[in-house]
């Protein structure tokens, strides 16, 4: 009777013990991602969704789909240069398509009063643009969307200002020439059209090029 009592025993404690190590294999299973991870180090392809260092904002959901180009801004002064190369004034409106932390829509707002827009795919940056604008005290005069800017409304900008790749300059050329008005300023931080449009200005700007286009009368 004692052999059966311990023989059940024993093989109580083997049940016990696997079920413990089936638990720590659970617990080993890969953890999300540390919040937090900045993604200028991310690939273009990526998809990152997070902050900016020292960001207090972290994503609810994921981009709608991954964006073209990663998140790096536009120095200040730079900010200032692409402004005064596009001669912007106080009946312009302008967009910045891909517009990060808002700083270039919240400067135009800031300094001459007008209407910008930033359009940025992801949901970070817009919190990150709002937020800067409410500190600027332009939020009546600045909107920021989330979107794609491949889809954007975009025709009522008369100055409209790019820092994404060439190669998206290159495929977002066809929306600039068909939607924008005759004589909206496109400035561009770092990436031309390559052959298939000219720059009329070009500026070098603390070691950064700038380039302004002019939309044609069509
Ligand atoms: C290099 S940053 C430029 C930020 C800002 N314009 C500046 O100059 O400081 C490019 C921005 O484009 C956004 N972006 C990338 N692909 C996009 C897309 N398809 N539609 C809208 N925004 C996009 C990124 O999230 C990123 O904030």
């Amino acid at each position: 009777m004692n052999a059966i009592r311990s023989l059940a025993c024993l093989l109580l404690v083997l049940a016990l013990l696997s079920a413990c190590s089936d638990d720590t294999v659970g617990a080993a299973e890969p953890a999300f991602e540390p919040a937090g991870v900045v993604d200028e180090a991310a690939p273009p392809d990526s998809g990152a969704t997070a902050a900016s260092p020292g960001s207090p904002f972290e994503a609810d959901a994921p981009p709608a789909r991954t964006p073209d180009v990663i998140y790096v801004p536009t120095p200040q002064p730079v900010v200032d240069a692409m402004l005064e190369m596009a001669g912007v004034g106080p009946d312009d409106v302008l967009y910045d398509l891909g517009s990060g932390d808002g700083r270039i829509p919240v400067t135009a707002a800031q300094r001459f009063g007008i209407r910008a827009v930033g359009i940025d795919i992801n949901p970070v940056r817009i919190q990150e643009a709002n937020a800067n604008a409410e500190e600027a005290g332009v939020t009546d005069k600045v909107t920021f969307i989330e979107g794609d800017l491949f889809d954007a409304y975009i025709s009522d900008a008369t100055v409209v200002t790019l820092y994404l790749l060439q190669s998206l300059n290159v495929r977002l050329r066809p929306k600039l020439l068909s939607e924008l008005q005759p004589g909206t300023r496109i400035v561009s931080h770092s990436f031309d059209m390559a052959n298939e449009w000219e720059p009329e200005e070009t500026r070098e700007v603390e070691g950064s090029m700038i380039y302004l286009w002019t939309v044609p009368e069509r």
